[in-house]
């Protein structure tokens, strides 16, 4: 190994930056100025950037996100465009897809989805994937994440198929088959604790749902019967101990509970609900 390997290996290391080889490579390769991919055994300093490496280094050291860096994350099938102004879609987040895809199991039905807060429009893109002929209505209330969610859209090419829309759920008056939705949700302690990688490069607006983290499911829960068809589906992310307040609050509102799933750390994460 080079000693330019090594000598910013040991920054990493020495930073307490998590999967330090895994980063070096993907920075080495995003500063790169040569065609093939770079590799750590055949390395050579004339293969990058080395201002653009240095600077891109430092961000890490300073603990930005790889994907915030590099402005890609993948989700699902696919990799979106993200920046500052949205939350990095999530693998958890990937369980709102399975479970889509086990309910609505004719990949060519015509139905109707809603997506709230969409962020980078990681949800309603990947279904607008799965579900050909389905007709989506993605919003969100930020600015800037709608700008990201266009760019995405655009770039796969998705336009005629999702409409976006900078609103709040509020004031959404149409019903639809299913509304999907990965809300703000942590509670005040939560947020005091996070980690400084989401503290400061994940926006507020994304994570912080209300003192006990159900600002959302409470106001949403309200006007449920209004967006949802007899019939349709509601899948929603949780926090990890939210399950029972989740609940009861929609059950309070006539819905039927149907299941829930967990991520891969076996944490309550994915709610279906129908309403019959
Ligand atoms: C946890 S992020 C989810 C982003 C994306 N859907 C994902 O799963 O990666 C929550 C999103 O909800 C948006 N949001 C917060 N309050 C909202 C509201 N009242 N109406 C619509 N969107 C809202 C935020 O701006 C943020 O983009």
């Amino acid at each position: 190994m080079s000693d330019f390997i090594s000598a910013n290996l040991k920054k990493l290391k020495d930073n307490k930056i998590p999967n330090p080889e895994i980063d070096l490579r993907i920075l080495l390769n995003y500063s790169r100025c040569c065609e093939n991919e770079i590799i750590f055994s055949n390395f050579k300093r004339e293969q990058i950037d080395i201002k653009k490496f240095n600077s891109l280094l430092k961000r890490r050291i300073l603990r930005e996100p790889i994907s915030k860096i590099i402005n890609r994350k993948s989700f699902w099938k696919d990799e979106f465009y993200v920046n500052k102004f949205v939350l990095d879609p999530r693998p958890e987040t990937e369980g709102i897809i399975e479970e889509s895809i086990k309910i609505f199991n004719d990949k060519k039905a015509h139905f109707k989805i809603l997506d709230i807060g969409t962020g980078s429009g990681a949800i309603a893109i990947s279904l607008a994937r799965e579900f050909e002929n389905a007709e989506i209505v993605a919003i969100d209330i930020s600015e800037d994440a709608i700008k990201v969610a266009n760019n995405n859209i655009i770039t796969k090419n998705l336009d005629e198929r999702i409409q976006l829309k900078k609103t709040s759920f509020e004031n959404i008056k149409d019903n639809f088959d299913l509304i999907v939705s990965n809300p703000p949700y942590l509670t005040q302690n939560e947020i005091k604790n996070i980690s400084d990688e989401i503290r400061n490069f994940e926006p507020l607006l994304a994570l912080y749902g209300g003192d006990d983290g159900l600002d959302f499911y409470q106001a949403f829960s309200k006007q449920i019967n209004k967006n949802l068809k007899k019939g349709g589906y509601l899948i929603l992310e949780i926090g990890e101990s939210q399950l029972s307040d989740c609940r009861e609050i929609f059950r309070d509102s006539g819905l039927k509970f149907i299941k829930k799933e967990q991520d891969l750390q076996k944490k309550d994460r994915i709610m279906i609900f129908s309403k019959l």
